[in-house]
């Protein structure tokens, strides 16, 4: 696995998305078994990274992934857990009793990176920076962060963390290069904060990319693989593609150590 290093940290290039681990806007108990069931393949199969929040399945994906930890018997502090706190939470009490119940649903006693999952139209991002620093001084998070920023946004929220903002979570892959042409890619690689990839290997983004399936044929590997090592052979940027599939789970941990030549570079059009 390749490592993004980062206020001495050593962040994996891949980690594990739960999008829909446990249902999707509300929970869904019917799917506690399989959902169960790929967390716990992830860790074992030495996933380390893994992205939530609490809007997913209205809170149950984090107690799904406290539970499956707590079962794999890993210790806490080998494992990176982002969670994050929806658009209307974002008033300063609102965020920090997210939070807390963020904790409680995941029974553990910090999250390790806490996102604004989405900029809110009347939000005012001082008053929700005082209450994320204060969880940080806290120590309930250990680093801040912000998902859906544009590049004002996150020059704003820089300026309002009291410690280095982490990471800013966008949609990122081969057919959607938003994050490139408004700027925020080269703002965070120059700034030395993540990109973190959402969406990076969805099936509308990879279904009908021809050169990704002829360079994933000529290769033996899949389309899905061969989006990631693009992707995360870009410094400060990471990917969090969430599958339920194990062998889909193995493939796209391999993804982050494949190398793309120049040629094939090329070939995808870059
Ligand atoms: N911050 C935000 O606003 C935001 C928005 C969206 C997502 N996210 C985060 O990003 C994570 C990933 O995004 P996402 O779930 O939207 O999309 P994604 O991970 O790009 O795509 C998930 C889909 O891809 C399939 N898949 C995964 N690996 C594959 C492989 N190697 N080969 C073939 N199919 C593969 C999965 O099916 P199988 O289960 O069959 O493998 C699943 O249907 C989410 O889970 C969530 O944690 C954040």
């Amino acid at each position: 696995m390749r490592y993004e290093t980062l206020h001495d940290l050593h962040i994996p290039k891949i980690g594990f998305g739960t999008w829909t681990i446990g249902g999707k806007s509300c929970a869904d108990d019917a799917q506690d078994a399989r959902s169960l069931a790929a967390l716990l393949s992830g860790l074992e199969q030495g996933y380390t990274l893994f992205d939530t929040a609490e809007i997913y399945a209205a809170g149950h994906a984090e107690e799904l992934l406290g539970r499956a930890i707590r079962a794999s018997g890993l210790a806490r502090e080998t494992l990176f857990i982002t969670s994050k706190v929806s658009p209307g939470h974002l008033g300063n009490a609102d965020v920090l009793h997210s939070c807390e119940n963020s904790l409680r649903r995941l029974g553990m006693d910090y999250i390790d990176l806490y996102l604004i999952h989405w900029p809110a139209r009347e939000m005012e991002l001082a008053e929700t920076f005082r209450a994320l620093n204060q969880l940080v001084a806290e120590g309930r998070v250990r680093h801040l962060g912000v998902s859906n920023f544009n590049l004002k946004l996150l020059e704003d929220a820089v300026a309002l963390s009291a410690t280095a903002l982490f990471t800013n979570q966008v949609s990122n892959s081969l057919p959607d290069r938003t994050c490139v042409k408004n700027g925020v890619l080269a703002y965070c690689q120059k700034n030395d904060i993540l990109l973190t990839a959402y969406s990076p290997v969805k099936r509308r983004f990879i279904r009908g990319n021809k050169p990704l399936q002829a360079l994933g044929k000529a290769r033996g590997v899949s389309s899905q693989q061969i989006a990631l090592a693009w992707l995360v052979s870009q410094p400060r940027v990471i990917a969090i593609p969430m599958s339920f599939d194990p062998q889909h789970q193995a493939e796209n941990l391999v993804a982050a150590d494949m190398d793309l030549t120049a040629s094939e570079l090329v070939q995808l059009g870059l």
